[in-house]
């Protein structure tokens, strides 16, 4: 029979691109699912997720700069000294040392990241975050590009 080649290589000439319309269609609902996870985590329902009560609330900078002397190193003295000062666990190879102005300086952005991210200090170290007015000065401070006021 000659023509009994020729309806399986139709077959197989439609199924590519079924083929591919179902792995677009797979592809759709895999990122679907994707986006829903990311949504359900951001509103912080899963209590092991270090942002769950990490609030948005980066300042810009104001005119009045918080002072480093008088504001900020208490703040870190208490939340940051115990693990980033001489001899402890946080200060690493390349001088995490926040008893020095010039390390914190230098570090200013990651510095901004971790403790607006609210995962320095972490949360299982013993040593807790500064919050409430302590925290919007220490962000305001870095916000400003750290100054040595
Ligand atoms: C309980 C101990 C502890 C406290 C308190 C703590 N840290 Fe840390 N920190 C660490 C350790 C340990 C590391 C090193 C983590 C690593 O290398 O993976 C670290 C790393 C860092 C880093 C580098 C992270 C990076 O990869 O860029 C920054 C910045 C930092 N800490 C900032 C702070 C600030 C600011 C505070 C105070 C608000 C603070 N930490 C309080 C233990 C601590």
């Amino acid at each position: 029979m000659p023509h009994s080649s020729s309806p399986s290589r139709d077959a197989k000439r439609v199924s590519a691109p079924a083929r591919w319309a179902l792995s677009t269609v797979a592809l759709a609902l895999f990122a679907l699912v994707a986006f829903a996870a990311a949504v359900s985590c951001g509103g912080g329902s899963s209590p092991s997720d270090p942002g769950a009560n990490c609030p948005s609330d980066l300042p810009s900078c104001p005119q009045q700069v918080p002072s480093y002397a008088v504001d900020i190193k208490p703040i870190v003295e208490q939340h940051c000294f115990p693990c980033h000062a001489p001899g402890g666990i946080g200060v690493g190879t390349d001088g995490r040392d926040f008893s020095r102005y010039d390390a914190l300086h230098a570090r200013q952005s990651a510095v901004l990241n971790q403790v607006y991210g609210c995962t320095m200090p972490p949360a299982d170290g013993g040593v807790a975050a500064p919050v409430g007015e302590q925290r919007a000065a220490f962000l305001t401070w870095l916000v400003c590009q750290s100054p040595n006021n």
